[in-house]
């Protein structure tokens, strides 16, 4: 009998997979039911049980975040252990405290993974420092994964809010004043088996317009958007940094790289060139982007980096076991002897010889 159930269960699996049948917002408005609740009630019992007295939109968890993980946390984009390659990234982290000790100094770091959410249900909470978007003034009491997506779906990228777009729970509007992104992604499944992993060969084929799109929230951080020096961001590579990004394999080897195989989906660029399977580098036309070094949802580094920006050699990096760079182990890194990845475009670790390290003192 229980066979029989592991059988069946595995062959609708298998069906509804192959099949449009489960696809769910197909780009557009989703059934109202798979989010709201007309009564709070069904079979004569609470649907949302954290809001006995209401919710403000009739929704059949006490958050819209909170709504959109009774699917997505089993996709990936919450997982219960971090062990996910959602080009995204995974809002596990936000929840964990990592302990990094360097140089007899320790740090512990939570909240700094990333954008932390109103979804109390899934243990995360607005961030406790960070009250506005830093560069920009979004409160960060209503950051949720509808202060990105449009929860009734649009014909965008990952459904991201357009130009004049806003969620509905934000006082008095938000309204965004750049376009979605032109990119394309895999699928929402982000296990590290998936479809939607990112990794050589499959990942999010960036092509333009990104940075702009944070900048509805962080125009500060917006090289072409303010007078304040910062990292360059939207601008072309031109030749140099091209050449380096495609020759550069890891701090040990900087000659061997080729066009046709350098593109590391740890350090994105934009490029009208690429596709979710390519593995072609940049041109001197590829523009570095904000998530050349950042993740969107957050990562198992502070400050939602792609890799860990205060440590030396990657290897020190925290926490142990994280999946993003491990994967990369040994090819194409050679994680005994990697310095930061800014390096894949400025080769400033050329002159590094860890094998011939100087004593300290
Ligand atoms: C009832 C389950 C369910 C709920 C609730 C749900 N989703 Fe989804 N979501 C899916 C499925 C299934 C897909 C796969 C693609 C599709 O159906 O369009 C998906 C895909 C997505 C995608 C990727 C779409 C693309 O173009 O690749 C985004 C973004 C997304 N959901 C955001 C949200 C947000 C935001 C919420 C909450 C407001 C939410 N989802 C609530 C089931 C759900
Ligand atoms: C994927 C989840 C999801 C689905 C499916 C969904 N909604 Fe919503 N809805 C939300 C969320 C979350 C909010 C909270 C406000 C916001 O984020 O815009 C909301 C708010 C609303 C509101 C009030 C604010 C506004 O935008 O006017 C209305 C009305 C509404 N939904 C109607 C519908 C109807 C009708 C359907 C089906 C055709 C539907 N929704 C399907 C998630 C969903
Ligand atoms: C709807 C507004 C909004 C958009 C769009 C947005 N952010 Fe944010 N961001 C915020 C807010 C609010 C905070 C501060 C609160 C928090 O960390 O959740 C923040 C914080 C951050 C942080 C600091 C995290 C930390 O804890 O140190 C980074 C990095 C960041 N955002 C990057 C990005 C990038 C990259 C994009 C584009 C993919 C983006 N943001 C899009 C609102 C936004
Ligand atoms: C700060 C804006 C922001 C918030 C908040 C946000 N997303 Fe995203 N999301 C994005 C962007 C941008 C991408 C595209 C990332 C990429 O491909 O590099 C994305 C990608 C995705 C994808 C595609 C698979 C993946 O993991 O990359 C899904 C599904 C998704 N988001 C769902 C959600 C859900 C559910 C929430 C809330 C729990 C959420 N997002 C919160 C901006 C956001
Ligand atoms: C070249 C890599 C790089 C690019 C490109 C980049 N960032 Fe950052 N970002 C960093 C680093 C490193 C930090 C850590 C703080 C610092 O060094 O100033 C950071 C920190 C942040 C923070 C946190 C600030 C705080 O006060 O906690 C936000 C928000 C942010 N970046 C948003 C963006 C946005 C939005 C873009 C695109 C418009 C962008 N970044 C492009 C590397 C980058
Ligand atoms: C995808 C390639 C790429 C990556 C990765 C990258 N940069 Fe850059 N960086 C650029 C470009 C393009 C410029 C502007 C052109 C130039 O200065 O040659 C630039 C310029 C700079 C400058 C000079 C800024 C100025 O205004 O003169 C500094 C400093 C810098 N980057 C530091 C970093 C650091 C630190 C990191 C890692 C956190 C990093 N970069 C990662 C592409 C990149």
């Amino acid at each position: 009998m229980k066979r029989l159930f592991v059988f069946m269960a595995a062959l609708l699996f298998m069906v509804g997979y192959s099949t449009a049948a489960m696809a769910f917002h197909d780009a557009g408005v989703a059934r109202c039911a798979g989010c709201h609740t007309m009564h709070n009630s069904q079979g004569g019992v609470a649907v949302d049980l954290d809001s006995p007295t209401g919710n403000a939109y009739l929704l059949k968890d006490a958050t819209p975040s909170d709504t959109c993980l009774m699917c997505h946390a089993a996709y990936g984009q919450k997982s219960a252990d971090g062990q996910t390659l959602g080009p995204g990234g995974d809002f596990y982290w936000v929840t964990t405290d990592v302990t990094y000790s360097s140089h007899g100094t320790v740090t512990v770091y939570a909240r700094e993974h990333g954008h932390n959410l109103d979804a109390p249900g899934n243990g995360i909470v607005e961030d406790s420092v960070l009250t506005s978007a830093p560069g920009g003034d979004y409160d960060s009491t209503y950051m949720g994964c509808n202060s990105c997506h449009d929860p009734h779906g649009n014909m965008n990228f990952r459904m991201l809010y357009g130009a004049g777009d806003t969620a509905a729970n934000y006082p008095g509007d938000y309204s965004f004043s750049n376009a979605a992104p032109v990119a394309t992604g895999n699928s929402r499944r982000t296990g590290i088996a998936d479809t939607g992993a990112e990794k050589t060969g499959q990942h999010t084929a960036y092509v333009s317009g990104m940075s702009d799109w944070c900048a509805n929230c962080h125009s500060g951080m917006h090289s072409g958007m303010t007078a304040s020096l910062v990292h360059p961001t939207d601008e072309t590579l031109g030749s140099d940094l091209s050449v380096n990004y495609n020759a550069y394999v890891t701090t040990s080897d900087m000659t061997s790289g080729a066009y046709a195989t350098s593109y590391l989906p740890l350090i994105p660029f934009e490029d009208a060139a690429n596709t979710t399977t390519s593995t072609t580098g940049t041109t001197a036309a590829s523009k570095v982007m904000c998530l050349t070094c950042h993740r969107a949802h957050a990562s198992p580094y502070p400050d939602a980096g792609r890799w860990d920006f205060a440590a030396t050699l990657l290897e020190e990096s925290h926490p142990v076991g994280e999946p993003y760079l491990t994967q990369y182990d040994g090819a194409p890194l050679d994680m005994l002897n990697q310095r930061s990845l800014c390096n894949k475009c400025h080769m400033q670790d050329e002159d590094d010889h860890l094998t011939e390290e100087i004593p300290v003192p």
